[in-house]
């Protein structure tokens, strides 16, 4: 069985079509890193894998099963992170914070629920800062912690929007190293959304890149090629490849660089 299936999926948001047709299969245990401009529809998909948005048309199936709001099975990341957390919480009460979806309050947690969150923490080598309040920690460190409350009832699969905003390139490396181990471990599927290719190259299994409304799934050969990308951008992309990077440029210059440029 796979573990997201679309087949012929069309998405909208407020009557507006975002992404037309998409079949693709992913399957139990892969690593794909998910991208395309903004807008592209990233979160889209991503809401839809989560049952918070239904298909326009066509079919997805999440395990097998058309995917229900509130489900288990499925961990994520927003891209809008907590809106304003209490800086004065500790590290391990924050990640009890997003227990069961309750976002607000402290819930009052069990034994296996301690040991859950405990788990989580540990999980994603926070242990240091369960003790910690978050006004101290650093914009990475926050991040991991958000990675724990991901992980709360053990999901199957991991939907991260741009963990990757706001980290430098160590910080960056060592985020992806961590979200591989715990896939490795496991062996759960992750969709990891990001707006640079390079540092998700030894991490990602696939690739499904966004843009006009289509989507392209295959490996970094496959997909990040002059041609794909072109017609996904609706421009004339080229793939330059060097020193164990990819470069994507348009006529006007890095891509990339591009996109970042909107995001600051
Ligand atoms: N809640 C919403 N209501 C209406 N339109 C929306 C909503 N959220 C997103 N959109 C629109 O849907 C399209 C896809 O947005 P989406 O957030 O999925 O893109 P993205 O690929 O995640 O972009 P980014 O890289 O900026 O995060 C965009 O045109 C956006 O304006
Ligand atoms: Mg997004």
């Amino acid at each position: 069985m796979d573990a997201i299936a679309f087949d012929r999926v069309t998405l909208a948001r407020a009557g507006r079509i975002v992404l037309t047709d998409v079949s693709a299969a992913i399957r139990p245990g892969e690593f794909i890193g998910v991208f395309g401009p903004n807008g592209a529809g990233k979160t889209t998909l991503l809401h839809a894998v989560l049952g918070l948005l239904q298909p326009v048309s066509g079919a997805l199936r999440v395990f097998g099963a058309t995917p229900m709001r509130g489900n288990d099975e499925a961990g994520y990341l927003p891209q809008t992170r907590t809106p304003s957390p209490d800086l004065r919480l500790r590290g391990r009460d924050f990640v009890a914070s997003a227990f069961r979806g309750e976002r607000f309050g402290l819930p009052r947690l069990g034994r296996d629920g301690r040991r859950e969150v405990d788990w989580a923490i540990e999980t994603v080598e926070a242990k240091a800062l369960a003790y910690r309040v978050l006004r101290e920690l650093s914009g990475g460190e926050l991040q991991r912690l958000h990675l724990a409350q991901a992980l709360l009832g053990k999901p199957k699969l991991l939907l991260l929007d741009e963990p990757l905003t706001g980290l430098d390139p160590h910080f960056q490396e060592a985020a992806v190293a961590l979200v591989k181990r715990i896939q490795r471990s496991r062996g759960i599927t992750v969709l990891f959304t990001a707006h640079e290719l390079n540092p998700l190259l030894g991490a990602m299994d696939r690739v499904l890149y966004l843009g006009q409304g289509r989507a392209a799934l295959g490996t970094v050969d496959e997909v990040i090629t002059g041609e794909v990308l072109s017609r996904l951008y609706g421009a004339r992309i080229e793939v330059l490849r060097g020193n164990g990077r990819i470069l994507v440029a348009s006529g006007r210059g890095p891509v990339e660089s591009d996109v970042h440029r909107h995001d600051v």
